[in-house]
């Protein structure tokens, strides 16, 4: 599958990172060992040097790593600065970092060119340390390729049918197509749902408006914000983005990453919550029980659709209208990938 490289993906919550013990992922089927050398986060090949064992399974010592094997000592620039029982050390030995940063309660690796690695396209989510969101998170591992997560999230139309009982969208929300902007990295989508008691669950006595936006960017991130006004506002502001501060309730925040691990495997991590004027922290235990169903839904859905997929000689598609936010982005995708395919074959 095509990803593009030269992108920050989602490689833990940062509050699932222990001081003194390295941590086992994978991105784009690259292993990789997270650890934290005294106050600064590396990430390494999780290959040792010596025979491959992983650096994940060694120990944290100061600012340098062992590989629990045979003992070799690594520094935090991955030079290896200890060899138990050998004098010489092949100065050239070093292991392949990545270029790290701790940004909005996620840890984020860039799978570039580490040359290019700009913190400041690093999608603006809001983290644990942002004040006016009370949120909650968590992750699913998907036995499904990431494209298909992505896709889902590109298309909201799933909401009337996969989580019908869920989210509680009735048809009418398939019915409408949100408006979409293409983003210089991404695709934005906004939805007014006009004249309802709101969805599932949340339903309120009054008609209300209903405004959700969300922007989705590369590598595969999800920023939303929700939230219900009176009746009519849509109709007021021209069916644009409304001031939040008019909103009635249900102002909430989710932010989505999908982080392709394996060729058919991938960890989807999301947070949710209310803004603090209107929720608390019942309010986003609410959500998160019902994120935790709803995403469960999404995820039998996409691992068998995968298997079909799997299964199937040549697949092929037959996009609807409420394709347009999914191809947008796949060939952004596949612009980007071939450009730097490109730029790798001239190097
Ligand atoms: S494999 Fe790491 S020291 Fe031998
Ligand atoms: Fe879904």
């Amino acid at each position: 599958m095509t990803y593009v490289r030269n992108a920050w993906y989602v490689a833990a919550w940062a509050q699932d990172l222990e001081p003194d013990r390295p941590m086992a992922i994978s991105i784009l089927n690259e292993p990789i060992v997270l650890w934290s050398a005294e106050d600064r986060l590396v990430a390494f090949e999780d290959r040792c040097l010596h025979r491959l064992a992983p650096l994940s399974l060694g120990r944290c010592e100061g600012a340098r790593l062992r590989c629990m094997y045979h003992g070799l000592l690594f520094d935090a620039d991955g030079a290896v600065v200890q060899i138990p029982g050998q004098d010489m050390i092949p100065p050239q030995a070093r292991l392949r970092s990545y270029p790290v940063e701790l940004r909005h309660s996620w840890v984020w690796i860039w799978m570039g060119d580490p040359a290019r690695a700009d913190p400041a396209l690093i999608p603006p989510a809001v983290g644990f340390d942002n004040p006016d969101y009370i949120l909650g998170r968590g992750f699913l591992d998907y036995a499904a390729e990431a494209r298909l997560i992505n896709d889902n999230l590109l298309d909201f139309s799933h909401l009337s049918y996969v989580h019908a009982e869920s989210f509680g969208a009735g048809p009418e929300f398939a019915d409408e197509r949100p408006r979409l902007t293409p983003l210089e990295r991404g695709v934005r989508f906004e939805r007014w749902v006009v004249g309802t008691h709101g969805p599932g669950r949340r339903k309120s006595d009054a008609l209300i408006d209903s405004w959700q936006t969300y922007d989705f960017l590369l590598p595969g991130i999800l920023l939303m914000w929700s939230g219900s006004f009176v009746a009519g506002t849509a109709e007021r502001c021209g069916f644009a983005q409304p001031d939040y501060a008019e909103a009635i309730g249900a102002v909430t925040f989710t932010s989505q990453a999908v982080t392709p691990t394996g060729d058919r495997t991938a960890r989807y991590f999301f947070s949710w919550g209310p803004h603090r004027d209107h929720g608390d922290e019942a309010i986003r235990d609410m959500l998160m029980t019902l994120a935790d169903r709803a995403f469960a839904e999404d995820k039998v859905m996409i691992e068998a659709q995968q298997r079909v997929i799997d299964r199937t000689p040549s697949p092929r598609i037959m996009p609807t209208v409420h394709d347009r936010g999914v191809t947008l982005f796949n060939r952004l995708v596949e612009r980007l990938a071939r450009a730097e395919a490109g730029e790798a074959e001239a190097a």
